[in-house]
């Protein structure tokens, strides 16, 4: 889409007002000014309008509380999806952003965004997941300082990225990363000599989910914790 079509849907602007705001440097792609109301969007960029992030109207962004034994996946032929959770007529275009195992609970965010969601996911954005993580037993500082510098994962050639521990309990921390590699978090765990018991994601960027939600529940996004992540 050109980017003054999309100023123009996602603003009260008309085409021509989009196209002299882009050309007065109102607008940004990536945090840069750009004056070309004929630029081509691919789909995954931040685009704002003095600042003010923009996305098209009329997409959905939801919280879940993935309960376990839930794919996160639009369809699988012999589990239960988090998109069966949900009221058939608000999952149309409706996808994940940023899966889950089944047996992982928690934070899954859901939206019909595929730049929002792309923002989200991408390596390149750096927006860092916090993870719940149960340990079969209590993680010494030596192995929690190696997850911090970075860890070797099996059939992987890259070493992680730093990751950050915070000590909950004797056997619970959590863990911030800011990737999300297959099975990332309990093959960190493994790197270090240890096992996972439960894993539960708390928070993605600012957004936390919400304590009011039981397993299997959701809401919208408020505007706030959408363009927290936009
Ligand atoms: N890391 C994992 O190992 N599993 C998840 O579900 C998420 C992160």
């Amino acid at each position: 889409m050109r980017l003054d079509q999309f100023i123009a849907n996602s603003t009260e602007l008309s085409r021509k007002e989009a196209k002299r705001a882009i050309g007065r440097g109102e607008v940004t792609i990536n945090e840069q000014i750009c004056k070309g109301a004929n630029t081509r969007l691919a789909g995954d960029e931040r685009v704002a309008l003095s600042g003010t992030p923009l996305s098209l109207p009329g997409e959905r962004y939801l919280m879940m509380n993935k309960p376990a034994g839930v794919v996160s996946a639009t369809t699988d032929s012999d589990h239960p999806t988090a998109l069966d959770l949900l009221p058939a007529e608000i999952t149309r275009h409706l996808h994940i952003a940023g899966r889950l195992d089944a047996d992982t609970t928690g934070l899954l965010l859901l939206t019909t965004d595929g730049q929002w969601s792309h923002r989200v996911t991408s390596p390149r954005t750096d927006c860092p997941k916090t993870y719940r993580v149960t340990l079969n037993e209590p993680l010494s500082d030596a192995a929690a300082q190696q997850l911090e510098r970075g860890v070797d994962l099996h059939n992987d050639p890259r070493p992680t990225r730093p990751a950050r521990v915070h000590f909950l309990e004797d056997r619970i921390i959590e863990l911030t990363i800011s990737e999300g590699r297959y099975h990332q978090v309990k093959r960190m765990m493994a790197a270090v000599g240890n096992h996972v018991e439960a894993l539960h994601r708390v928070r993605i960027g600012q957004v936390e989910l919400d304590d009011a939600l039981m397993p299997g529940e959701y809401r919208e996004l408020t505007a706030e914790e959408r363009d927290s992540l936009a």
